[in-house]
């Protein structure tokens, strides 16, 4: 059988770095191809390289018999190949139906004149969207969409270009168990129709579930294609990150040792006027790492914004140290101690137009002025310790300090958030997905580092919707379901079944 595409010696360098070396890679009709490596391997620029986005500096592209020295993203398009990022691309301003068709209107003729032939957009659009498993009326805001469901209006715009090759970069990080075992049934019906689909994800459970062949790259250098029966998930992990992963990071104390400790951090009957999360109460002790689970909207984001003051509350206390905290605003959580790394690194993780040194910079900056805002001494020297000694504590991959954060892999932007707060020393932090995107190799240093933390004193509070990673660093876990906290487990002996019970039934 003919492969669909066709890659081959694929160099692609940019400012300062070689992204891809002489990478040849191809797709065949019906299958899953994987495509994994650590943050910054290379994955999103060969991909972003077949979706004509940009330009290789060297190699060959052969679509459908025919060969590329470099794709525009008309001729992608043209030769059925479709890209969902990393970062979703529809654009929430249109409609779903809008959306299908951005750049692709159908028209007809009328009264001798061109124009949008909405009758046949609404028919096609109803084909694809059963296909897909998206029941909104098509004139919905894609604004108002949750973000799985903007996926799947994404997969669908693919379909509607007839799309035979479709890549999916990361289209996990932010989907619940159950949307990842719808979106992996859409993916096997649309191998069953000849599709070629490309599979990015840092989910190493995921790769085995759903992959045919799984290719690894990097720094930019083709490791080996495997089928994806034939080699363990601990042959993977090792071709990816040169060494093997330790299985877990709990304290060295058992949790009866720990609740003897000191609490540093105390909430007490957190409700928000939105009433999304009642009456929460926790204590945290020096020393462990305490994790929320449950379900997305189940209430944990929602206390932990309304602990750090982003949204109003209606009643409730917070304590550092036995001191009770007065907090209207975050800008005052900051003060008082406390940090808080977000969900949406997009929207609220890092300014755009900023090098990596001035985003690590904001909040030890805030935390240190001693007049309002920003405001106080601006330090370049400051701020290139601050970066530096981030840099290197996350192994942040970039050319440097002065480096723009936006030109970063997916998984190195999620650094330096992680590297703002780290810089900033604050007394307890709130991680809500703190791994969201980061390959396995760093996922095990950030567990190793948010121990010392707790080690040295620190309050550590990690949200999660990964069961393993809770099951694997935190001392104790708070399930959440419904906007109220069901109960405290201990994570050495609980299990996925009972963090998969409470979150659902009790
Ligand atoms: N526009 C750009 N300008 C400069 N460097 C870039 C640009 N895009 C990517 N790079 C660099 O190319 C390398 C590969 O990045 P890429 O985004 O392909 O990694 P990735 O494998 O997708 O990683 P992740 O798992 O973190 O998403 C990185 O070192 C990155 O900084
Ligand atoms: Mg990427």
């Amino acid at each position: 059988m003919e492969p669909l595409i066709r890659m081959v010696g694929i160099t692609k360098t940019f400012p300062g770095v070689k992204a891809l070396d002489g990478i040849s890679f191809d797709i065949m009709p019906g299958e899953v191809h994987v495509l994994i490596g650590e943050n910054g391997a290379g994955k999103s620029t060969l991909m972003k390289i077949l979706s004509g986005v940009y330009q290789p500096t060297s190699g060959k592209i052969i679509c459908n018999g025919r060969e590329y020295d470099q794709l525009s993203t008309k001729t992608s398009v043209e030769e059925g190949i479709a890209i969902v990022y990393q970062e979703l691309s529809v654009i929430n301003e249109l409609s779903i139906l809008e959306n299908l068709f951005v750049g692709k209107l159908p028209t007809k003729k009328f009264m001798g004149l061109s124009v949008v032939d909405f009758k046949s957009m609404r028919e096609k659009a109803k084909v694809v969207l059963e296909q897909v498993g998206l029941h909104h009326d098509p004139d919905t805001l894609v604004g108002d969409l949750a973000v799985p469901d903007k996926q799947l209006c994404e997969i669908a715009k693919a379909l509607v270009s007839g799309a035979k090759v479709i890549v999916l970069d990361e289209p996990t990080t932010s989907l619940t168990t159950s949307e990842v075992e719808r979106l992996h049934g859409l993916i096997r019906e649309l191998k069953a129709k000849g599709c070629g689909i490309v599979y990015i994800s840092h989910k190493m459970k995921e790769l085995k579930a759903i992959g045919d062949r799984i290719t690894v790259l990097k720094d930019g250098t083709y490791v080996g294609t495997y089928p994806a029966a034939e080699i363990t998930l601990d042959e993977l992990i090792k071709l990816m990150v040169g060494r093997e992963i330790k299985g877990t990071y709990f304290a060295d104390e058992s949790v009866d040792e720990l609740m003897t400790h000191p609490v540093i951090f105390e909430a007490q009957g957190i409700t928000r006027s939105d009433r999304t999360c009642r009456d929460i109460s926790f204590q945290l002790h020096e020393g462990e790492i305490l994790g929320f689970a449950g379900l997305v909207g189940a209430g944990r984001t929602e206390t932990m914004e309304a602990i750090f003051g982003a949204v109003p509350k209606s009643s409730g206390k917070v304590f550092l140290k036995g001191k009770e905290l007065h907090i209207k605003e975050p800008y005052a959580a900051i003060k008082q101690g406390l940090g808080m790394l977000t969900e949406d690194r997009r929207k609220l993780g890092f300014a755009k137009n900023f090098t990596c040194k001035q985003n690590i910079s904001i909040e030890p900056y805030i935390k240190e002025s001693t007049w309002g805002g920003l405001g106080g001494m601006l330090s370049n020297a400051k701020e290139e310790k601050w970066a530096n000694e981030q840099i290197s504590a996350l192994n942040v991959k970039c050319t440097g300090p002065e480096q723009m954060t936006v030109d970063l892999s997916g998984g190195n932007q999620q650094k330096v958030i992680l590297g703002k707060w780290m810089a900033a020393g604050s007394e307890v932090l709130i991680f809500d997905e703190p791994t969201k995107g980061i390959d396995v190799g760093s996922k095990s240093e950030i567990y190793i580092l948010m121990r010392k933390l707790a080690k040295a004193g620190k309050g550590v509070l990690m949200i999660s919707s990964e069961q393993t990673e809770l099951l694997s660093v935190c001392d104790r876990i708070a399930v959440f379901h419904g906007g109220e906290l069901k109960a405290v487990l201990e994570g050495k002996t609980a299990t996925e079944e009972d963090i998969v019970r409470i979150s659902t039934t009790e």
